[in-house]
């Protein structure tokens, strides 16, 4: 009577598994698979609790540079949806467009037209980064510093301006929610940058103190690092002190062929402590997502792109948490959903994907 039903016997008895037969069971569920904790969270959902899976709060803001100046990398997409899943997961979010091309703006649904307050104004005329922030039309916790074509011309156009590598790094740094200690502080600013080494990418260079490099699997990945690292060096010896190389995150990995493997097991041992432990598979539902103007954490939450993308942003949560306000969290908020050990326990979540 009291014998605990298996998955297997309830599908035998009536094939379907109630929502309540598996919030029952959902103790046997196996926390550390992100599949399993998505099942976990929808099922919390639908029983009207919030999940408990908040991510915890860095105890500063982590302003992010999402660069690679290698073309068509993911930088975009893994600065959309890294930034959507943290949001989505009760942390504030900023996404600054630096890409002329606007292609973040475009995915988190902004106003982006000609004329539209920008990142151009920003760097190239002074305007306070505060009057310029969009806030997300669907997630509460997102807001977003939209880029215009305009942005082509700042390129050129900074090359006369005083301080010019230093405009973006003023700018946020006079933004009231950035730093400080209050409740609706940014917890992440993350900056897409474009696909070159020029003035925009500087300006967010000498802005941030994290980058996060997003890597294709593929042959040509490793080439152009090297000058990307120069870059870097350079920045921290004359610009920014602070400069550090963070995050790598492994993108478009299509686990059916070995040069995929290759090339991903190549930068890992490259970047051993940087590169996250979970990769982000090529799906067509991460591709899809920006057409109807979504992130494919909202567009299509259970899939597999989605679900790699929370899991990527839960460690890079999770990382960048000193032990300290880690500890404060827990107890907070207890640590039964959200011990910050869960995806530093298990391992390569993407290759298997
Ligand atoms: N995991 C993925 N699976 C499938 N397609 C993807 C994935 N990640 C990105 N893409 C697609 O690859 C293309 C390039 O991605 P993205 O725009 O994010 O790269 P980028 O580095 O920002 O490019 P750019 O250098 O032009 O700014 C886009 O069409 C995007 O939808
Ligand atoms: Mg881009």
């Amino acid at each position: 009577m009291h014998q605990v039903e298996t998955a297997a016997s309830a599908s035998r008895h009536s094939g379907v598994r109630t929502a309540a037969e598996m919030a029952r069971d959902s103790a046997r569920y196996d926390e550390s698979t992100p599949m399993a904790r998505a099942i976990e969270q929808q099922l919390l959902l639908r029983q009207g609790r919030r999940p408990g899976s908040a991510l915890p709060r860095p105890d500063h803001t982590r302003v992010m540079v999402v660069a690679n100046q290698k073309g068509g990398v993911g930088k975009t997409t893994t600065a959309v949806n890294m930034a959507a899943a943290l949001a989505q997961h009760g942390l504030r979010v900023l996404v600054i467009d630096l890409d002329p091309q606007g292609n973040a703006s475009t995915a988190l649904a902004v106003d982006h037209h000609r004329g539209t307050l920008s990142s151009y104004d920003v760097l190239v005329d002074g305007v306070p980064l505060v009057d310029v922030v969009q806030p997300h039309p669907d997630l509460p916790n997102l807001f977003v510093a939209p880029a215009t074509i305009d942005l082509a011309g700042a390129e050129i156009e900074l090359v006369s301006v005083v301080a010019r590598e230093s405009r973006l790094r003023r700018a946020i740094a006079a933004h009231p929610l950035v730093d400080g200690g209050g409740e609706d502080r940014f917890d992440y600013v993350l900056i897409d940058c474009p696909p070159s080494l020029g003035l925009l990418t500087l300006n967010a260079l000498v802005a941030g103190a994290e980058m996060l490099i997003p890597i294709q699997a593929e042959y040509y990945a490793l080439e152009g690092l090297g000058q990307l690292l120069e870059t870097v060096e350079m920045v921290r010896t004359h610009l920014n002190q602070e400069l550090t190389v963070s995050t790598i995150l492994i993108t478009m990995f299509d686990s059916r062929t070995n040069l995929a493997a290759g090339v991903a097991a190549e930068v890992r041992q490259h970047f051993a402590d940087q590169v996250l432990r979970t990769s982000i598979p090529r799906s067509v539902r991460v591709s899809e997502a920006p057409s109807y103007g979504q992130s494919v954490m909202t567009y299509d939450p259970g899939s597999p792109g989605a679900l790699s993308y929370l899991e990527a942003a839960r460690e890079m949560a999770q990382r960048g948490v000193s032990s300290q306000s880690a500890a404060q969290h827990d107890a907070h908020h207890g640590a039964q959903h959200d011990a910050p050990t869960t995806s530093a326990t298990h391992s390569d979540l993407g290759g298997s994907r």
